[in-house]
C-alpha cells in the first residue's frame, strides 16, 4: 500500500478569535485544538506528518510531540502558499498526501480513512471533503460539472465565497478544506496556482481545477456529520465544540465504569483519568494530567488541576486542588485549597477552610478547620487543632515547619518557622512557638490568664448608672 503523509495548515492568527494567542493554541477539553487533529489524524499511521507554522510559531511548536516535523511560512500567502511550504518538508515523498487546517478538531479519524480510503479506491489525484450546508455563506463552493446528480457528478473546480457569482453562492455543497492528494500531482498543480484573486492570495483550492485540466482524476467524500468537518473560527464555535468533545469525553468515562449523576455538567479534561466505581458529582472541573483512582468520590464543585486523588479517596465540595495529591483513603474539604507541592497521605483529613501550600500531612493526621499550613512536614497520627497557623514568610524568605509524628497541636497555634516538634509532643492552644520542642514535651507560651472576680459585675453597674 502506497504510504501516506499529512500536512497540516496552522500559520495562520485566525483573526476572528479576537485574541492574542495563536488561533490553533486555544485549548478544547483543556488541550490545545492542533493536539485534537494530531490525534485524530494518528489513525492514518502516517508516515511522516508536518505542521506548517507561521504566527507565534515557538509557541506552537512547544505543544507539538516530538515525532511531529515542522515548517515554517513566514508570510501567510495563502493555504496554497502553506501547503507548498509542507510539501518541501516532505522532502522526495511519493505516496498520498493528506492535507488538514489545524483548526478542524471535531473532524474523526474515521472520515479521514474513508477520505483516503475513497481516493485509492477511485485512483484519484485529487480527494476532496465536502460537506452540505443549510448556510454556507463564507466556505468555498463546490463546482461540480452540469450535467448528471449533483452529488455524483464531477467536482470541476472549487470557487472562494469571496470570488464567487450570485449562482455559485446558491451552491450548498461546501469545501470542509480537508484533502487527499497523489504527492506528484499535487506538486506540479502548486506550482500553477496564482493570486489573481479578490483576497490576493495563493488559494489551495485552486489546484483542484489545475489539477483538472492537466487531464487528472478529482474525487469527493462527503462528510457524514457536516458540522464536525467544519473549522473553528470563532469563541462561539469554539464553545460548540467544547461542548461537542467534553460529553466525548464523559461517555468514554462512563463506558469504562464512572458514574456522573450529570455529565453535562461535569467538565473533565482530555488528559484526565478517572478509574471505575468513582463517582464524579456536578460541577467538578478536573483539568491537566490529573489522575483519580478507582471507588473515589468527588462531592461537586471542585476544581482539580493536574493532581492525583488515590484508590477511595473523597475531596467533599468546592475544594481546589492543584500539583497535588491525595493518598488513598483521605479526605480532603469540603472548601479545602491544596495548592502545589501538597500531598495528603493515606486516610489523612484536611478539613474546611484548610489551606495547604507545599505541604506533606503524614498518614492518619487531622487538620480538621480554618488552617494554613505552608512549606511544612507533618508526622504521622497528628492531630492540627483549629486556627492553626504555620507562619512560614518573614517578607523575604520561606521557612520550613517540621511536626513529628503523634505530636497533638492545640487550636490557635502559630508556628514562627523555621521551628521543630519532636514526636510525640503536646502544643497547648493559643501558643506561639518560635523554637524548638523536644520530644513528648509539652509546649506552651502564652499570657497566663488572670481573672479579676466581679469586675464585670461592677461595670455593668456603673455603666447603667450612666458612669463612664
Ligand atoms: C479555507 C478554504 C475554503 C474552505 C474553508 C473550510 C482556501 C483558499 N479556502 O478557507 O474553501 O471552505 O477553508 O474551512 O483554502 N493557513 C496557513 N497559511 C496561510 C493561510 C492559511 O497556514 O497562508 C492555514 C490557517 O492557519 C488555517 C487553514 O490554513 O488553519 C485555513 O485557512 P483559513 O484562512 O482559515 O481559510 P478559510 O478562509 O477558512
Ligand atoms: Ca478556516
Amino acid at each position: 500500500m502506497r504510504s501516506v503523509a499529512v500536512i497540516v495548515l496552522a500559520a495562520g492568527l485566525g483573526t476572528r478569535m479576537k485574541s492574542s494567542v495563536v488561533k490553533v493554541l486555544h485549548p478544547i477539553v483543556g488541550r490545545p485544538m492542533l493536539l485534537h487533529t494530531l490525534g485524530n489524524i494518528a489513525g492514518l499511521k502516517a508516515e511522516k506528518t508536518v505542521v506548517v507554522l507561521g504566527h507565534q510559531a515557538d509557541r506552537v511548536k512547544a505543544v507539538l510531540p516530538v515525532d511531529v516535523l515542522t515548517a515554517l511560512q513566514k508570510e501567510q500567502l495563502g493555504t496554497a502558499h502553506a501547503a507548498s511550504t509542507g510539501l518541501k518538508k516532505l522532502g522526495g515523498f511519493t505516496g498520498t498526501v493528506v492535507v488538514v487546517s489545524g483548526d478542524t478538531p471535531l473532524l474523526g479519524t474515521d472520515t479521514f480513512k474513508r477520505l483516503v480510503a475513497s481516493h485509492r479506491k477511485a485512483g484519484a489525484d485529487a480527494t476532496v471533503l465536502t460537506a452540505v450546508l443549510p448556510d454556507p455563506t463564507g466556505y468555498g463552493r463546490i463546482i461540480r460539472a452540469a450535467s448528471g446528480v449533483a452529488s455524483v457528478a464531477d467536482i470541476e473546480r472549487i470557487v472562494e465565497h469571496k470570488d464567487a457569482s450570485p449562482s455559485e453562492r446558491a451552491v450548498t455543497e461546501i469545501n470542509a478544506g480537508t484533502y487527499c492528494f497523489e504527492a506528484s500531482a499535487l506538486k506540479a498543480a502548486l506550482k500553477q496556482v496564482r493570486s489573481d484573486n479578490k483576497q490576493g492570495e495563493y488559494y489551495l483550492t485552486d489546484v483542484i481545477a489545475i489539477i483538472k485540466r492537466r487531464g487528472g482524476k478529482v474525487g469527493a467524500v462527503q462528510a457524514e456529520c457536516p458540522q464536525d468537518a467544519l473549522g473553528i473560527n470563532s469563541r462561539v464555535e469554539l464553545a460548540q465544540a467544547e461542548k461537542v468533545l467534553r460529553r466525548a469525553v464523559n461517555r468514554r468515562l462512563m463506558e469504562s465504569g464512572v458514574t456522573m449523576p450529570d455529565p453535562e455538567s461535569t467538565y473533565i479534561g482530555a488528559g484526565v483519568s478517572v478509574g471505575k466505581d468513582t463517582v464524579v458529582y456536578p460541577g467538578n472541573f478536573i483539568t491537566g494530567n490529573s489522575v483519580i483512582g478507582q471507588g473515589c468520590l468527588l462531592y461537586p464543585g471542585n476544581f482539580i488541576s493536574d493532581s492525583t486523588v488515590k484508590d477511595g479517596a473523597v475531596i467533599k465540595g468546592w475544594s481546589v486542588l492543584s500539583e497535588s495529591c491525595v493518598d488513598e483513603g483521605a479526605q480532603v474539604g469540603p472548601f479545602a485549597h491544596v495548592r502545589p507541592g501538597s500531598r495528603v497521605c493515606r486516610d489523612a483529613r484536611v478539613g474546611n477552610f484548610v489551606e495547604l501550600k507545599k505541604t506533606l500531612v503524614g498518614e492518619g493526621s487531622k487538620a480538621s478547620h480554618l488552617s494554613y499550613l505552608g512549606d511544612a512536614i507533618i508526622g504521622r497520627d497528628v492531630n492540627v487543632g483549629a486556627g492553626t497557623i504555620t507562619c512560614n514568610y518573614d517578607g523575604y524568605e520561606k521557612y520550613l515547619t517540621v511536626i513529628e509524628d503523634g505530636v497533638f497541636v492545640g487550636s490557635d497555634t502559630q508556628f514562627v518557622a523555621p521551628v521543630r516538634v519532636g514526636k510525640g509532643a503536646v502544643i497547648a492552644a493559643g501558643s506561639t512557638i518560635t523554637s524548638d520542642v523536644p520530644k513528648d514535651s509539652l509546649a506552651i507560651s502564652r499570657t497566663p490568664q488572670a481573672n479579676r472576680p466581679g469586675w464585670a459585675k461592677k461595670r455593668r453597674e456603673e455603666k447603667s448608672k450612666g458612669g463612664k
